[in-house]
Parts: C-alpha cells; structure tokens; sequence
C-alpha cells in the first residue's frame, strides 16, 4: 500500500486509551478450515459516469474528436472559414472540417479544442497529435500549425508548444506529430491553424480534418489508446478481484437505441461511433449538455485493462430493457420477447469475442485488434437494475441460450435498485428459480443501513445463487453526501459481514470509481480526479485494506459466543464489528476490526484451535484508518488528509496466541499476523 503516514507510537496512543477501555474478547477460530473467500471478492464497479471514461480513465483529450455530438463543432472554437462536412471516410463517423481560404490574405482559418474542462499537460510529457486529413489537390502539400496554448496567459505568446502537420495527399491519410510539454497546466487549449501561406490561396482550396486526436505518448502498461496513467494506477493499487463494465445504468439507456452496444466500441476507434450517455441529462441540477461516449474506451479495452489489473472481467449486456426509472409508469422502451433475439445474439458474441478462437468471426475482431489470446472472461451480467415481471420473463430467454451454448459461463442476475422489499424479495425468488449462478444486489444507503446491516448476510441461505454486491456506498443524510470519513467507516464495519460470509458473498463493489471534480454527476465516488491528479477518498482506502487483505479463507470469529457485528449484546462489544481470514498463500491470519464507539476499547485477540506446536509470537502488523472529525475528507488539494497508517504492536503482548490492544474510537484497523 503507497500511501502511508508512519507514526510515532500507537503505544503510545494505544496505551493512553487503555485506562478508559473495556474488556472484550474476539475469539479468532484459527484452527478452522474455514471458508473459501473467491478471488473476486473485493472488485470494481466502473461506469462512464462523472466523465470516468472521456475526460477520466480514457486518455484522449480531445472533446469530439470526431465531429458527431449533436453540435458538431461543440468543444471546438472556429475562425475564419471552417465547414462541417458529412461524407468523411468513416461510416459510422460521417462529419469532419474543412478548413478554407479565410477570403481576406490577412485573416485567419482555425480551429481551436478545449478538451475536458481543459487539457491537462505536464512539463517534460509527450503528447501525439493524430488527425485523419487531405488537401485539396491544388498544391503539393498545405501546412497546419499544431499548438497547445494557454489563452489566459500574461505571457507575450499564447503557445507554449507548437509544430507543423505537412497534409501532402488528396487522399484521406492519419498525419502525427508529437509534441513536448514544458510546463504543466491543466487548462491548456488545442489549436490547429492553416499556415499563413494561405493567405495567398483561392477560395477552391482546402484542408479537410477528421478524428483529431491528442493522446499522452505515456498510458497505463504503455497500451495503444490506452487509459491516464495516475489514474489507471489508483485502481490498479486497489487489487482488484473483478472488475464489472461498463456500467450501471448506461447499459440500460434512456431507450433501447441509446443502451451501451458493445459491438460498436470494438474495431478502428475512428469508426466507432458515439452514444448520448444519459448522465448529461439525467440530473438537470448537474447537466452537462456536453458528455457522450466516444467509445473509444470501448470492451477491447475494458477486458485489456481486467487482464491487465488481474481482475476477473464482468461485462454487463442489456436484457431488452431500457432503464425503467427513465420510462416507467408512462414510456416504455423493451423489446418484446420477440424482439429479444438479437439482444441474445450480442451477449453470446460477446462470449466469442472474448474467448473465442481467432478464426471465429468475433473472435477473429479481438485478435485482429491485438489479442489473440482469449480474454479468459467466466462471468456476464445480464441487464441492469430492472425490475418487475418482464425482467425474469427475458432473462430466461439469455439463460436457456447461454447455457446452451456456453455452460462455463456464470451469469448474474440483478435484484433490481432496492436493497429490500417486495420488488426485492420477487426477484430473489424468481433469481432462484431462473437457476442463476449470482444475483447483483445494490444499495447506496443512509447511515443507519450500514451500522445496522453488517449482519445482513449471516440469515442468506446457504445454497442457490451467490451474492455480488455490485453497487454500494453510504450516502450521508441531511446534506451528507459526499466522501467524508464518517461514511467509510461505516462502510467498513459493513464489510466485516461480507468477508464473514465469503460463502454467499462472492463479489462486492463500492459504486461509483471514478469522478471528475469538474464534470460529477453523482457522489460520492471512490477515486476522483481532474485533468492532472488523482485523490483517493477515504472509501478508496476502505476497499484497499480489504482487498490487500482479502485472504484465502474466512474465519469464524465471536465475542462471547456471538458473531462481532456491532450489537450491543451484554454491554461489550457495542460498536464493534470484526472479521477474520486466513491467508493460506502469504501465511497470515488477518483481523479486521471496526470501533464505532465515541470511545476506545479494548480487545484481546485470541486465536483459538491451533495445536500446541502453532504458537504466535511475531509481529502484529496494524494498519489503522481513523480521523478525529468524522466529517473530514481527502481533497484535490489535500489528498492524505486521511490515509492508512501502518505500525507494529509490540510483540510481547503474546500469551498463549493471545493478545491484548486497544483500538481507538471512530477506527478501523487490520491486523496481521504471520504465521
Ligand atoms: O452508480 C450510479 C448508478 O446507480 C448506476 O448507473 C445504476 O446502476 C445505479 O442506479
């Protein structure tokens, strides 16, 4: 874990807060087989909200890159003589610009980008320029300057770097050029301008330019179109077991026209055409009339970047019905169950195009873009947060064609938005029934459901599908919601319930990842960013202690005879919540422990069921998240206000694979222990 303040002395601390603790023992059962925790148990949820694709994860950092928002010059500036054009030379992206004689030798013809609240460069970076262009065949070669500018500058100059992109064919050809930043800003702008040659020229001449790019030269792992390296790294530092895409609601859409169809984000990204994403609407208190999907961070990329992170990919397909909070009681936008055959046909594609074998057709799309290999993908989601009757209805159909055709495959099922409930309890029935392997349960709740709910898993039954808690955060009440400590602990102690019941829970995900602090729609968010760095919130440093703890089996773990979920029970415990694992590869046991209390308390550990030659004397390791105001938070500008520190207990508390600490109010910590 990077992020780590050392302390002076916990023992210290620790030792203060002793005189006012109570005794409470955790009986660790460490002789246990215990369960098996699956290794995606702690992953990611990654929708293209809050500009998490274009704008966030995705590199590129020309907005509309290729003409075809609704406005098709919206994010550019022009002057002089600029045209949209519509027979360019890619299908699905018809538009680009001419660029002609600005019809006075002095005047000018440019366009200009603003990228995403900016451009964000940094000094001593490379940035590629690529453009698709052609001339118009009245001379030779016509020349465009390429700038990066800073408008707002004092400076004599505006540019700050510059070069010359030389069009010299009539016919459509990708022009580059790179580009070094010597300064860094986060709100440069982008320029492409007709050299002042053309100040001579005649009205027929031109330069046409389509899919106009500018892409740091540096991505995560190095990757062609590939993701922002700071960013790309924070979710990599959370070691993620799965990791589910592209959405939430985006793959449902507002209507079916508008669903995420992963078909058109594969293939040359110049031809992948664009999709309205309903999060510039869907809010009109936060719209942002300028958000689309390029699909440039398309499902090539999402299962490249899963391979890569060494998470499971978990894509998720529409089931035919588009989102029912956008549409029910008085619109509607299915398809009927005999409509439904090509929405079946795109997820068993999608199963060939990550795992099929290159001389299949789709898997032959995946190879022929750089993958030969199968993506190795074992789980699909089918639909979203739906509700009601058609949604079984459907999914049967998917089921039975699936199953058919790839038994390997295990297929998730929603529970819908509500985390209870009829609608709820219908779909956990008919979830059971349908025979699928995981139902996605979601839950952005107050307060009170995360203290309350650490429990929430320990009455499931046993058998039948698993559980992926595929969207969770604790939204704060009365004006509460954001990142602050308070919410993250409270999702700790939660967590404590899905590591404790590992056999039902076999994936959870804290929802939404990522957030443009200039362009959110919805928060909180685990990891927000603007165009140069990255802050991990206090939920970030939540899930990364469970994730690099996960372990290899969960433990029981009871005080006085009860499991450790925050009951008040006979005066100890009140506020305690704890969980236990064994991590049979690196050879540790692993507590996790969450103080809600206002005061510390203290715990004697005991590890139970070992035999007489298991002794544990080592080291205990303890990682502690704590802040003194519950409503403090990570910031751009602050971003270790609140971060995990690491300490050692000192290892003479050991008696008999015993020990005894204090934890102190308002803290989670993890123990390790070697073994
Ligand atoms: O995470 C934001 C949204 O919340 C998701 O798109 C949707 O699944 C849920 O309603």
């Amino acid at each position: 874990m990077k992020a780590r303040r050392t302390i002076a002395s916990l023992a210290a601390m620790l030792t203060c807060f002793s005189m006012a603790a109570q005794s409470n023992t955790l009986v660790i059962d460490a002789g246990a087989k215990g369960t098996p925790i699956q290794k995606t148990m702690f992953g990611l949820f990654f929708e293209d909200l809050n500009f998490a694709a274009d704008g966030g994860l995705y590199a590129e950092k020309i907005k509309n890159r290729s003409f075809e928002f609704d406005n098709p010059l919206a994010g550019w500036d022009v002057i002089g003589n600029v045209r949209v054009m519509a027979d360019g030379p890619f299908a699905n992206n018809p538009h680009y610009v001419r660029l002609g004689y600005p019809g006075h030798p002095s005047m000018l013809t440019a366009i200009c980008n603003e990228g995403f609240f900016g451009i964000g460069v940094e000094r001593g970076h490379e940035y590629r320029v690529s453009v698709w262009a052609r001339n118009s065949g009245d001379r030779p070669a016509e020349q465009i300057n390429v700038q990066l500018c800073l408008p707002g500058t004092m400076g004599e100059e505006q540019a700050f770097c510059q070069g010359v992109i030389t069009v010299d064919s009539p016919q459509w050809k990708k022009y580059e050029l790179v580009l070094t930043s010597p300064l860094t800003s986060a709100k440069a702008e982008f320029r492409m301008i007709l050299m002042r040659e053309w100040r001579a020229h005649t009205p027929g001449q031109a330069v046409d330019l389509e899919h106009i790019s500018l892409f740091p030269v540096e991505t995560f792992n190095g990757d062609a179109n590939g993701m922002r390296k700071d960013i790309a790294e924070a979710i990599a530092a959370l070691e993620p077991g799965v990791f589910r895409f592209p959405g939430g609601c985006i793959v449902e859409g507002t209507n079916l026209e508008t669903r995420y169809q992963w078909k058109n984000s594969v293939g040359s990204v110049e031809n992948r055409p664009i999709n309205k994403t309903r999060w510039s609407y869907t809010f009109p208190h936060r719209m942002f009339p300028d958000y689309y999907q390029s699909y440039g961070l398309g499902f090539y990329e999402y299962f490249r970047f899963a391979e890569e992170i060494g998470a499971e990919p978990l894509p998720v397909v529409s089931c035919g019905i588009a989102c029912q909070f956008e549409n029910e009681p008085h619109w509607h936008s299915d398809a009927s169950l005999d409509e439904l055959q090509p929405f079946v046909d795109d997820a068993l594609d999608l199963i060939e195009f990550a795992n099929g074998p290159v001389d299949s057709e789709w898997g032959r799309v995946r190879a022929e873009m750089g993958h030969p290999e199968p993506f190795n993908m074992k789980y699909i989601g089918i639909g979203n947060e739906q509700w009601g009757e058609g949604y079984p209805q459907r999914l049967a159909v998917f089921v039975k064609a699936i199953r058919a055709k790839h038994p390997e495959i295990a297929i998730i099922g929603s529970s819908g938005p509500y985390k209870d409930g009829p609608d709820f309890e219908y779909l956990w029935e008919e979830m059971r029934a349908l025979g699928v392997d995981l139902v996605d349960e979601h839950y952005y709740a107050n307060e009170q459901f995360f203290t309350e709910n650490a429990a929430r898993y320990d009455s499931y039954p046993r058998t039948g599908p698993k559980v992926f808690a595929g969207e969770y955060a604790c939204h704060g009440v009365d004006g509460r919601k954001w990142n602050h400590f308070n919410a993250s602990l409270l999702e700790a102690a939660f967590m404590t319930g899905l590591e404790r019941n590992a056999d039902v829970v076999h994936m959870a995900s804290y929802a939404p990842l990522l957030a443009h602090v200039e362009g959110w729609q919805w928060r909180p968010d685990m990891i927000w960013f603007d165009n140069l760095q990255t802050m991990r919130s206090c939920s970030y440093y939540v899930q990364q202690m469970y994730a690099t703890n996960c372990g290899t089996h969960s433990l029981p773990v009871l005080m006085n005879g009860k499991i450790v979920a925050g009951q008040d029970g006979d005066g100890f415990g009140e506020g305690l919540y704890a969980s236990a694992v064994r991590d049979e590869v690196n050879r540790k046991y692993i507590v996790k422990v969450v103080n809600l209390a206002y005061e510390p308390k203290e715990i004697t550990m005991k590890f139970d069921g070992l035999s007489r030659k298991e002794t544990l004397d080592g080291t205990v390791t303890c990682t502690m998240l704590h802040s003194d105001d519950p409503y403090a938070e990570n910031t751009i500008e602050a971003p270790d206000t609140i971060v995990p520190v690491e300490s050692a207990l000192n290892t003479s508390l050991w008696h008999k694979n015993t020990f005894t600490t204090v934890i102190g109010p308002r803290t989670f910590v993890v123990y390790t222990v070697q073994y």
